[in-house]
């Protein structure tokens, strides 16, 4: 078995967490306390996120990022994330940001972006771990919510935001709802990452990569069951988001044997290890590392390997990339 020095030794990569699901809970009700929210209902006695299924875990979520009201909030909420992310061994990290949520708790796009900004700037100062943000659109939110969101972030363009993604119920609302969104996003230089393929199947997939016209999936893991799909995403280089524990802790998937990342890997499709909304399914990047390699007996090169392929695919410019190479 690998020893956890081994495992903190690898640079690791976050391509895929949401920053609002990354919100430890003593944070949470710490801001509840001050802002006077109540979330005893999504937060227990012994401090941990209580929800049951995908949609009650959604809920939770909104709740939770219900007592993030101030760009110092945020700050505060990147700063944490970014410096647990940096301790575990990461030399970089995407986050995925929600305007909506931030909208909903009465801050502007750029006051949430500003705040976000600069707690990752804080981060960075003493642990050097770069930062990225995604916006995303909330796909049962509906068409007219995505495109306005999309159109915030290319008129309030900050040099952090390099991506544009759709997140939430993938079973709500077809892809070609979001092509217009998608294509805007794209002619404006922005990196675009869909979820597809967590709850839905194959052509939840093939739609995404059809009017999407992304080159990265969040989760995708569920093209397993289409051998033709598998071929595909490793002719075109689609590099998948994978989030085993999210998966597990969502019941995509019984436990971490079954599931589909190490076969995946090996048909050739490229696949990266994430978080999703780690202390939501109880898990952090390291654990992510550290479960799948112990699973599958990779070793230290096969994690090499996954950190590489993430910075290959990261929304970042060329000489970032080479620094982290
Ligand atoms: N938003 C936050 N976490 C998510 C997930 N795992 N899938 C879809 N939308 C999400
Ligand atoms: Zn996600």
């Amino acid at each position: 078995p690998k020893g956890k020095d081994e495992t903190l030794a690898v640079p690791k990569v976050e391509l895929h967490c949401h920053i609002e699901g990354a919100a430890p809970p003593r944070l949470v009700r710490q801001l509840a306390d001050q802002h006077g929210v109540d979330v005893s209902e999504v937060i227990d006695g012994k401090g941990q996120y209580v929800w049951c299924d995908f949609t009650s875990f959604l809920k939770a979520y909104d709740t939770a990022s219900s007592v993030f009201k101030t760009p110092a909030d945020y700050a505060l909420l990147a700063e944490t994330y970014f410096r647990m992310l940096a301790a575990e061994g990461a030399i970089y990290g995407e986050i995925f940001i929600s305007p909506d949520h931030a909208q909903a708790a009465g801050l502007s796009y750029r006051s949430y972006v500003e705040g976000l900004a600069a707690g990752i700037e804080r981060a960075k100062i003493d642990t050097a771990i770069d930062g990225r943000m995604i916006a995303i659109g909330v796909r049962h939110f509906g068409t007219a919510s995505v495109e306005r969101v999309v159109k915030e972030v290319i008129g309030n363009p900050h040099p952090l935001v390099t991506g544009f993604g759709l997140a939430g119920d993938e079973r709500s609302g077809h892809p070609a709802n979001f092509a217009k969104a998608f294509r805007m996003a794209a002619d404006a230089g922005l990196g675009t990452t869909a979820h597809a393929g967590e709850f839905g199947g194959p052509e939840s997939i093939t739609a995404a990569l059809e009017f999407l016209r992304v080159k990265r999936l969040g989760h995708g893991v569920r093209a397993i069951e289409d051998r033709d799909l598998v071929k595909r995403l490793a002719d075109e280089d689609i590099v998948l988001e994978v989030c085993p524990g999210s998966n597990i802790a969502l019941g995509v998937y019984s436990v971490l044997r079954f599931h589909p990342v190490n076969m995946l890997r090996k048909e050739g499709v490229k696949v990266t290890l994430n978080s999703d909304d780690p202390p939501f399914f109880g898990t952090t990047l390291g654990k992510e590392y550290a479960s799948v390699t112990e699973t599958f007996g990779w070793t230290r090169d096969d994690q090499m390997e996954i950190s590489r392929t993430a910075i290959m695919a990261a929304f970042c410019d060329d000489s970032t990339r080479n620094r982290l190479l």
